[in-house]
Parts: C-alpha cells; structure tokens; sequence
C-alpha cells in the first residue's frame, strides 16, 4: 500500500487522546532504555493533569504530523520560545518526523523575532536536539512525586539564517 505524505497542521483539542497515547507508548517503549520503570511511571502519569494537556493546543504553538490519518508525532512551543512537548510514535522513530516538526517550531520562534529557544531535554532526546544545533546549558534532576529523574536545560542561540 503506497504510504500517504506526512502532513504537519496544528493541534486541536479533539487530538488529545490519539496525543496522550502516543506520548504514553513512546515514554514506556523508547524512554525505557534510559528511564527505569518507577521514573516512567512518574512521567507518564502526567496525562492525569487534564488542564496541562488542554492547555497545550489551547496556549501553546502545537503541531501535529500526521501520515495515513495517524497521528505520529507532535511538538509545542510555549511562549514561542520554550519547546515543552516532543514525541514521535514508537513505531516511527528515526524517520525524520521530529526533524520536520522541528523545522517548523524553529520557524515560528523565528517568526516571533526570538533569539533563544530553549528546553528540558530528557537523556532520549539530548542526541536529536544535539543535531539541530542545541547545546546543554545544565545536567538537572528534576523531582517528581518524590522520584527523581535527569534531563538537560538545553539551548539554541537563533541567529540569522542566511548567516
Ligand atoms: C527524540 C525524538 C523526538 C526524535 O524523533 P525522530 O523522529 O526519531 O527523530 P528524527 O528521525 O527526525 O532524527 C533526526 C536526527 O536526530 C538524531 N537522532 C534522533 N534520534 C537519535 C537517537 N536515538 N540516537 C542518535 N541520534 C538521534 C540523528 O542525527 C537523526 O538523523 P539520522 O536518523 O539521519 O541519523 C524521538 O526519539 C522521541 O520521541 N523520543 C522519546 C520522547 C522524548 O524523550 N521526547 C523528548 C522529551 S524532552
């Protein structure tokens, strides 16, 4: 069967369950290699704050890449200029999608005129967003429910593109 085009479009309330599972599969599939299992329980149990998750394609920037009318990944930018959320679906790692919804993340901060973007990078992520030019500010543990967990303060200086 030949594979539909992935497409990227904002995100909308109605996504958040087809969001909230792939965010769930992909911490306890692809997390789990630098995750132990109390840690991805504790992060995974974020989907209970219903008010964050609707604040997410209600106040941030969100985007939705969606192939074959599956969602398989999706990424926000709060305050156009903090990258809080970014997963790709366990089925469809290293194929890119993170790499387009980034690009056009990068665009809007820029469109914005911000000159940093900035995020908490969980050890997963810090190789993808090393490769789009990001730098760790600080080695962070992050308590949550009383487990602690290591991500990185990571940053991007946005310059001129055509520099
Ligand atoms: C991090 C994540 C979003 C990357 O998504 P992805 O769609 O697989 O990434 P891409 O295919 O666009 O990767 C682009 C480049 O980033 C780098 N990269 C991505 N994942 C990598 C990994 N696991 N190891 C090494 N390099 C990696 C590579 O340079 C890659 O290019 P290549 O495949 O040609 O070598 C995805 O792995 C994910 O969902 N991780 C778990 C969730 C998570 O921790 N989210 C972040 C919370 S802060």
């Amino acid at each position: 069967m030949k594979q539909e085009q992935l497409i990227v479009r904002q995100g909308q309330l109605d996504d958040l369950p087809e969001l909230q599972k792939l965010f769930v599969d992909t911490v306890t599939t692809i997390c789990n290699a630098d995750y132990d299992q109390q840690q991805i329980e504790v992060w995974t149990s974020g989907i209970d704050n219903k008010q964050r998750w609707e604040d997410i394609v209600t106040k941030q920037f969100s985007l939705v890449a969606q192939q074959d009318n599956k969602i398989v990944g999706f990424a926000t930018l709060d305050n156009g200029n903090y990258i809080d959320l970014f997963y790709v679906h366990k089925d469809h790692q290293r194929q890119g999608i993170a790499g387009k919804l980034y690009a056009d993340i990068e665009t809007e901060a820029r469109r914005l005129k911000q000159t940093t973007l900035t995020s908490d990078v969980s050890k997963t992520a810090r190789l993808f967003f090393e490769s789009n030019g990001f730098k760790i500010l600080t080695e962070q543990i992050v308590s949550k429910k009383g487990i602690d967990l290591i991500n990185y303060k990571m940053t991007k200086t946005l310059g001129c593109p055509n520099i």
